[in-house]
C-alpha cells in the first residue's frame, strides 16, 4: 500500500504542535513547543503573546517535523489544521501558515474542530470504533459526547460554569500554586489524604449529564480562609487530594450515568485533565465492568497535533466527494462540534 502523509498543525491555545502522520494513525514525527513558562508569570494564557509565540515557533517546528519524517512538503497528501474553538490570534497563526504552505506545496488543507481532535486522541493508540462515548476534560471544555459514527456527534452534557481544568487551575491559584494548576495539584495529591476535607461532589446524584465546579471552588476557598484565620500553614497535599477526589468523583458519576442512559460501554477520555492520575486510576477501578475507558498517553491528553492530523485524515477520507467543502475557511473561535471544517479550494485531486 502507498503511503499517505498528513501534516497536523495545532495552535488553538498556548501550545504549538506539529505532527506527521502516515496513513490512518501511524505517528512518524511529533513536536510540541509549550509556552507554559512564558505565560506562568501572568497566571494564565495572554492571548496576544500566545499568537506571537506561535508565529515564532511554527515554521521551524514544521521544518523539523518533516525532516524527522524524512519527507518534503510536496510529498504530503494533506494538511490538517485546527480551525476552532480557541483563541482567535492563535488559531490564525495556524490556519494562515497552513494555507500559505498548502499553496506553495500544492496540498489540500482541512480544518479540524479542536474537540474532534481530542476525541480522536485515544484512537491513535487503539482501534476503537463508533459508537462510543467521549469524555473531554480540558482547560476550556468539560463535555460528554456521543460519537454515533465518525463525523456525527451529539453533546450529551456539559458544564454549567467552569471547565474541569479551569477549576483545577483556579483551585491551584487559591492555594498559591503555580500555573497551570492541574499537574501541581495532581503531584501534591499523591502524598495527601483524599478524605481529609469533606468537599462536596458536585451534582453527583442528579440524573442529568451536567457538571458544575463553582460550588466546589467556594467550598475550597472557605476552607482555605478558615485555615488561614487560624494562622495555620496550608496542608497543601490534603487540600489537593480532597479537591481532586471531589472533581474525579463528579466526572466518574456522569460517565456512569451516560453509559447507563445510552447503553454504550466504550468511553474515550481525553483533554488535559485526562492526564490526571486519580481520574485515570478511578476510570479503571470504579468501572466494575460497566464501561471500558480508552485513554491516550499523558502527552497526548493535552493539546497536540497528532490528534488533529488523525481527525483531519479521517474526515478527509470520509468527505472528499463533497465539493461544497472545498473552500477557504476562516478560523472560528467558537466553532461548534457539529459544524465541519473545510478543504481549501486549491485542492488537486
Ligand atoms: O487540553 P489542554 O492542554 O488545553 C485545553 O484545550 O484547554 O488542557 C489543559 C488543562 C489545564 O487546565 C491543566 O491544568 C489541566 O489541563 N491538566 C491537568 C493535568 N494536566 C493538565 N489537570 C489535572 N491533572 C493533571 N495531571
Ligand atoms: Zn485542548
Amino acid at each position: 500500500m502507498g503511503c499517505f502523509f498528513t501534516l497536523g498543525i495545532e495552535t488553538s491555545c498556548d501550545d504549538t504542535g506539529v505532527a506527521v502522520l502516515r496513513n490512518e494513525r501511524e505517528v512518524v514525527s511529533e513536536l510540541l513547543s509549550s509556552q507554559i513558562k512564558d505565560h506562568a508569570p501572568f497566571g494564565g494564557v495572554v492571548p496576544e503573546f500566545a499568537a506571537r509565540k506561535h508565529l515564532e515557533n511554527i515554521l521551524p517546528l514544521i521544518d523539523a517535523a518533516l525532516r524527522q519524517a524524512k519527507i518534503t512538503g510536496r510529498r504530503l497528501g494533506l494538511i490538517a489544521v485546527t480551525r476552532g474553538p480557541g483563541l482567535m490570534g492563535s488559531l490564525l497563526a495556524g490556519t494562515e501558515t497552513a494555507f500559505a504552505l498548502a499553496q506553495a506545496w500544492n496540498v489540500p488543507v482541512i480544518g479540524v474542530n479542536h474537540l474532534e481532535g481530542h476525541l480522536f486522541a485515544p484512537l491513535l493508540e487503539s482501534d476503537l470504533e463508533p459508537p462510543f462515548l467521549s469524555l473531554i476534560v480540558s482547560g476550556g471544555h468539560t463535555e460528554i459526547i456521543k460519537a454515533e459514527k465518525f463525523g456525527r456527534y451529539t453533546i450529551l452534557g456539559t458544564t454549567r460554569d467552569d471547565a474541569a481544568g479551569e477549576a483545577y487551575d483556579k483551585a491551584a491559584r487559591m492555594m498559591g500554586l503555580p500555573y497551570p494548576g492541574g499537574p501541581e495539584i495532581d503531584r501534591l495529591a499523591q502524598s495527601g489524604d483524599p478524605k481529609a476535607f469533606d468537599f462536596p461532589t458536585p451534582l453527583k446524584n442528579t440524573d442529568k449529564i451536567e457538571f458544575s465546579f463553582s460550588g466546589l471552588k467556594t467550598a475550597l476557598l472557605w476552607q482555605i480562609n478558615k485555615l488561614k484565620n487560624n494562622s495555620k500553614s496550608l496542608p497543601l497535599a490534603d487540600l489537593s487530594a480532597s479537591f481532586q477526589r471531589a472533581v474525579t468523583e463528579a466526572l466518574i458519576a456522569k460517565v456512569a450515568l451516560a453509559v447507563r442512559q445510552t447503553g454504550i460501554k466504550d468511553v474515550s477520555v481525553s483533554g488535559g485533565v485526562a492526564a490526571n492520575s486519580a481520574l485515570r486510576s478511578h476510570l479503571a477501578d470504579k468501572s466494575g465492568g460497566r464501561w471500558k475507558a480508552y485513554l491516550p498517553r499523558a502527552s497526548r491528553c493535552t493539546d497536540n497535533a497528532a490528534m488533529i492530523a488523525m481527525a483531519g485524515h479521517n474526515a478527509f477520507t470520509r468527505g472528499t466527494e463533497n465539493a461544497e467543502e472545498f473552500a477557504y475557511f476562516a478560523p472560528d473561535p467558537s466553532l461548534a462540534l457539529a459544524k465541519r471544517g473545510g478543504v481549501a479550494s486549491f485542492m488537486v485531486i
